[in-house]
């Protein structure tokens, strides 16, 4: 048995997550699909993503923090060293959520089955990129958008990407 690993991201439509600290947007419909999505579930982060969201842990989350320091403390969850390290952890779990930052989901991807992207519909220009979602490995499953409105100054559209299935003609 092993968990399916989902990195979920907002992401901009030039392909960033953030202009280096913080996420650039505050968009409530998506922060609370992100909060919906994440509840009671084991999560993976990388160390400075983690410092940024301590204090908005809930019971039920048991954060896996990537880091090159195996003392650090984690309440409710654990420090590791690799991604193939916390997929062995989560062995017994349904899902792993992989929640960034850049570093880390450059490093999972590989090793990802889902993707749940909000794609923002705003050009940062630079900042921290989220790795090229490749047409021919990734198909969009399902699609749902938010417009412009008084609580949002972008449009999004909330994607779901799966891994094509590749059929092994060899066999
Ligand atoms: N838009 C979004 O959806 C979204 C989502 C999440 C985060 N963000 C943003 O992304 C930014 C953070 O991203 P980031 O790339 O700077 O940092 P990050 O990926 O959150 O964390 C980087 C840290 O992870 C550890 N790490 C990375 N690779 C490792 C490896 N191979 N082995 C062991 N440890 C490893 C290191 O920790 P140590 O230094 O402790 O060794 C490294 O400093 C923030 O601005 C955050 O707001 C945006």
């Amino acid at each position: 048995m092993s968990a399916t690993l989902t990195l979920i991201a907002a992401v901009s439509a030039d392909g960033y997550i953030s202009r280096g600290s913080g996420v650039p947007w505050c968009l409530p419909a998506d922060r609370a699909h992100f909060r919906q999505y994440t509840r009671e579930k084991w999560l993976l982060l990388g160390r400075r993503t983690y410092e940024e969201m301590l204090g908005w842990f809930q019971p039920g989350h048991h954060p896996l923090v990537l880091t090159h320091e195996p003392k650090l403390i984690v309440p409710n969850g654990k420090a590791v060293s690799s991604v193939p390290e916390a997929l062995r952890l989560a062995e017994y779990q349904r899902e792993l959520v992989c929640c960034g930052g850049a570093e880390i989901y450059q490093a999972a991807i590989s090793h990802a089955h889902r993707l749940i992207i909000t794609e923002v519909h705003e050009i940062l220009g630079h900042g921290l990129a989220f790795p090229k979602i490749s047409k021919s490995e990734w198909e969009p499953v399902s699609r749902r958008s938010q417009a412009v409105d008084d609580d949002h100054a972008f449009s999004f559209e909330i994607v779901i990407y799966q891994r094509v299935q590749r059929l092994d003609l060899a066999a």
